[in-house]
């Protein structure tokens, strides 16, 4: 069974973090993995999650397992703070949340669900997408389809092929949405452009499944919502996946969640037993502690006011770099207008970077960057950003 395998490919994106941490140049740079970073580097834990860990650890009684769908408290806070409090949808409780370990699990777990009842479904995604959309979504045995949107030429969002081709996906299909911060582009929709989607998802009757994992690193915590409220306002069912590994910065404590959203109250009940199942055959129940810190800050409004300045404290710092790198390649003299980095929300640059200029970055600058050109913005801090911006004007000169 295990004889003459041929090695897989590494991870696009974790595997980058491996050879950075293998690479022995002292001048290395890690543009990959979507991780926050401070000025001097560093992934701090936010103080109001170390508070929030004494706290937990200070009166914790039992570690006994969770329920299949981790804590009622969790899935509330869960959705207040992607709906917002008092949603219509939440007080007709067509809202149901499972705990998930990470974005990636409650994206999974949604896969498996969906399977269940839409076997012959495809699975529309960005062109564009996250490195690994496709795989989650194949995994479960989904055939995957893109739709038009990015356009290269513009560094913007081909909306006009987008929209066309959403109004050709076959009643009953999925499409993932990115409901801010796109992954890899870093270009959203406008919120009128967000409403002809919805239309367009109400009128061909197929099922939006939002990826959101990026909540509060766009314009906002309720700003960021603009996406996921139009089209809950204009389609009857959807599921929405949440990360907290970078708006908590919870990265290795996998906490996420799926939110399913039903016509009414009793096909959520009956619907979510199902996606209970989906998680049982899987990991049985979420691990508890990510999900306990972010139940202890939300459920405390001085917690929550802590938290919430320390994500804009987080957002400004990505938009301040933005506006750095932009101001500091011209500097430089890298030919070409990168004006558009700065427009560009949440933590990733689409760079315009070729693959052939991404490989040259990596074997000879030892400067890791996403295959496609995606950057982590926040990778960027003052002691690596000249180095980064001359090595960039080396790389534009290759074709
Ligand atoms: C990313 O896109 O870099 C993050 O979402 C981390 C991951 O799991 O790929």
């Amino acid at each position: 069974m295990f004889s003459d395998r041929t090695p897989a490919p590494p991870d696009a994106i974790l595997g980058l973090t491996e050879a950075w941490k293998n690479d022995p140049n002292p001048s290395k740079v890690n543009l990959g993995v979507g991780v926050f970073k401070d000025e001097k580097g560093r992934t701090p834990i936010l103080q109001s999650v170390k508070d929030a860990e004494a706290h937990i650890l200070s009166t914790a009684t039992t570690k006994s397992y969770m329920p299949i769908a981790g804590a009622p408290e969790y899935a509330q806070h869960v959705q207040e703070m992607i709906l917002g409090a008092g949603h219509p949808a939440l007080v007709a409780k067509r809202a149901r949340t499972a705990h998930t370990p990470g974005g990636t699990a409650a994206l999974r777990v949604g896969a498996d669900f969906l399977k269940k009842f839409a076997p012959n479904a495809s699975v529309w995604v960005s062109s564009p997408t996250w490195a690994n959309h496709k795989g989650v979504f194949q995994s479960a045995g989904f055939a995957v389809k893109e739709y038009p949107y990015y356009d290269p030429l513009t560094k913007g969002l081909d909306f006009a092929r987008m929209i066309e081709s959403l109004a050709n996906v076959p009643a009953g299909d999925i499409v993932l949405l990115h409901a801010c911060c796109h992954n890899p582009t870093g270009v959203d929709l406008s919120a009128q452009q967000w409403q002809e989607v919805a239309a367009v998802a109400s009128q061909r009757g197929w099922l939006p499944f939002l990826d959101f994992a990026y909540q509060g690193y766009g314009d906002g915590l309720a700003e960021d919502r603009t996406g996921l409220l139009a089209l809950v306002d204009a389609c009857p069912e959807l599921l929405v996946a949440s990360s907290f590994s970078k708006n908590f910065g919870l990265y290795q404590d996998r906490t996420g969640a799926l939110t399913l959203i039903a016509a009414d109250s009793a096909s959520a009940t009956a619907s979510f037993s199902h996606v209970a199942i989906a998680i049982r055959v899987n990991y049985s129940n979420p691990p508890a502690h990510g999900g306990l810190i972010v139940s202890t800050i939300l459920g405390d409004p001085a917690r929550r006011v802590k938290w919430e300045g320390e994500l804009a404290a987080m957002r400004e710092h990505i938009a301040r770099t933005r506006t750095t790198f932009v101001q500091a390649l011209a500097t430089h003299g890298v030919p070409g207008d990168f004006s558009f980095i700065a427009r560009q929300k949440g933590m990733f640059s689409f760079s315009g970077l070729s693959d052939a200029q991404v490989k040259f970055l990596r074997d000879t600058k030892s400067i890791y960057i996403v295959g496609g050109g995606r950057i982590n913005v926040a990778g960027i801090t003052p002691s690596n950003l000249d180095y980064l911006c001359a090595s960039i004007r080396e790389a534009l000169a290759i074709r």
